[in-house]
């Protein structure tokens, strides 16, 4: 059994992919694995919803300003009471530092809503639309002490139509995501 744990920020529709294709993926192929911890920033935060529903422990971290490590800590010490064995950052909007990066280096992966290295940053969906790239696409990659520029665990991508709105371009996006970040995530707890 391995375990998962998640930060998030904000609506929290990959912790959930995750943590179901985790659940179903329990009884038949591999080892069972689960999501045992969310982690989120921000208390009002929709994923908080979503881990009370999936009978998930969640915890809210406070950063104070100019004090990113203690945050960093404190999510540390929940992400090892839980016994994490891959930490997934899935929506997280703050930047980590060198100090927990090297804490969980090797077992921290992020997902990014374009095609890196192209349009990294925190709106790389918008970037990617705004730049007429006929390309659009989603990149799981391990984080490095840089942003957005771990090495790529993978990618994937899909033709853009001319009259495509962001809309639905972001519809897309997290369609794929939902497909494939949960299946990375298996894959690699089950190495
Ligand atoms: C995703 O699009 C992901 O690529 C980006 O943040 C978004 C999170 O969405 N890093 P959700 O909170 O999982 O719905």
């Amino acid at each position: 059994m391995a375990r998962v744990g998640v930060l998030a920020s904000g609506g929290g529709s990959n912790f959930q992919a995750i943590a179901l294709h985790l659940a179903a993926q329990a009884g038949t192929s591999g080892a069972p694995h689960e999501v045992a911890v969310l982690v989120c920033d921000k208390a009002s935060a929709y994923c908080l919803d979503r881990a009370a529903k999936l009978g998930i422990p969640a915890h809210v971290v406070t950063y104070v300003k100019g004090e990113r490590e203690a945050a960093e800590a404190q999510m540390t010490s929940w992400l090892e009471q839980a016994g994490t064995d891959l930490v997934v950052l899935a929506g997280f909007m703050r930047i980590l530092t060198p100090f927990f990066v090297r804490r969980w280096r090797g077992k921290l992966i992020n997902i990014h809503p374009s095609l890196l290295p192209r349009h990294p940053g925190a709106h790389g969906l918008e970037d990617s639309y705004d730049s007429g790239d006929t390309e659009l696409g989603i990149t799981v990659h391990w984080v490095d002490e840089g942003v957005d520029t771990g090495e790529v665990i993978e990618q994937r991508s899909f033709a853009r139509h001319a009259k495509m709105s962001l809309e639905e371009a972001e519809f897309r996006i997290h369609q794929l995501e939902h497909e494939i970040y949960p299946a990375v995530v298996k894959r690699l707890l089950d190495r």
